[in-house]
């Protein structure tokens, strides 16, 4: 398979280590339109893949595991050549980020976690998520899949006044094939701790989580950062205020702020 992805990079630079951001759940690329679009005018090469199943990329034939999804990148970075590259992800882009690390560590020279957590989950919440993927199976659709997520996905301030983002989220929401969701969440259901993958990465780590996030409260945030710091990383961590689960579409400028300093700080 190839993974469907945009990339936008600066008039006839397309060195130095590229920026690969990966979308969260259940959406594609589009998410992290405007870092793409902003981070390559700041000189940047920055390419958005759809994770398998999403967007413009096919479903695996694979049983579902968010290996699967970190060997599709490193497919993908053969591809385009790229030997290493600054891997980041929002909420299931991270713990697809995350795999990255425990499948294909040298691959990574950076990585980036937004709004995403390092732990597996409980029994309740892996219930939930094979819950999920047996009704919008049923379903054949997606409308309920949007009625339980969008009022967690973003925060208090957005719903309230960023009509726009909620307008932009529910159709991103909506164009996803249901097999997809559902795949995804029997590969989230069944992925591991990735505490110890986090503690195995020296290299730099920046952490990104939204002030209103309900789904993946700071505490999060916070642990990464530890068992980031445990392993040697360098770890810098932004809270982004008045933002909930999907910092990027929420508060766009923000986040590409966040990212342009962090990576205009590393060594080139
Ligand atoms: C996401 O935003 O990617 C999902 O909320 C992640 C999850 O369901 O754990």
């Amino acid at each position: 398979m190839t993974l469907h992805f945009v990339e936008s990079a600066p008039p006839g630079r397309t060195s130095g280590t590229p920026v690969v951001l990966l979308h969260a759940f259940p959406m594609d690329s589009l998410l992290w339109a405007a870092q793409r679009k902003s981070l390559a005018k700041a000189g940047h090469h920055v390419i958005t893949p759809d994770l398998p199943g999403f967007g413009g990329s096919p479903l695996p034939e694979a049983e579902p595991s968010l290996d699967v999804y970190a060997d599709e990148l490193a497919r993908l970075l053969d591809h385009m050549t790229v030997q290493r590259a600054i891997i980041g992800g929002l909420s299931m882009g991270g713990y697809a980020t995350m795999a990255m690390l425990r499948r294909h560590p040298d691959r990574v020279a950076g990585i980036i976690l937004a709004d995403t957590k390092a732990g597996a989950d409980a029994p309740a919440a892996v219930q939930a998520r094979l819950a999920m993927a047996e009704g919008v199976l049923a379903a054949n659709g997606q409308e309920q899949v949007v009625q339980a997520m969008l009022p967690n996905l973003l925060g208090a301030t957005t719903l309230a006044s960023r009509p726009e983002v909620v307008a932009a989220v529910r159709r991103w929401v909506l164009a996803q094939r249901p097999a997809a969701v559902a795949w995804a969440q029997r590969a989230m259901a069944a992925r591991p701790d990735s505490g110890p993958d986090l503690a195995a990465f020296s290299g730099p780590a920046l952490v990104l989580y939204g002030s209103e996030d309900v789904l993946i409260p700071a505490a999060e945030a916070q642990s990464m950062v530890a068992a980031l710091t445990a392993g040697g990383a360098g770890v810098t961590a932004v809270e982004i205020p008045g933002v909930g689960h999907l910092s990027a579409a929420e508060d766009p400028q923000a986040v590409n702020s966040a990212l342009a300093k962090w990576l205009g700080g590393l060594p080139t």
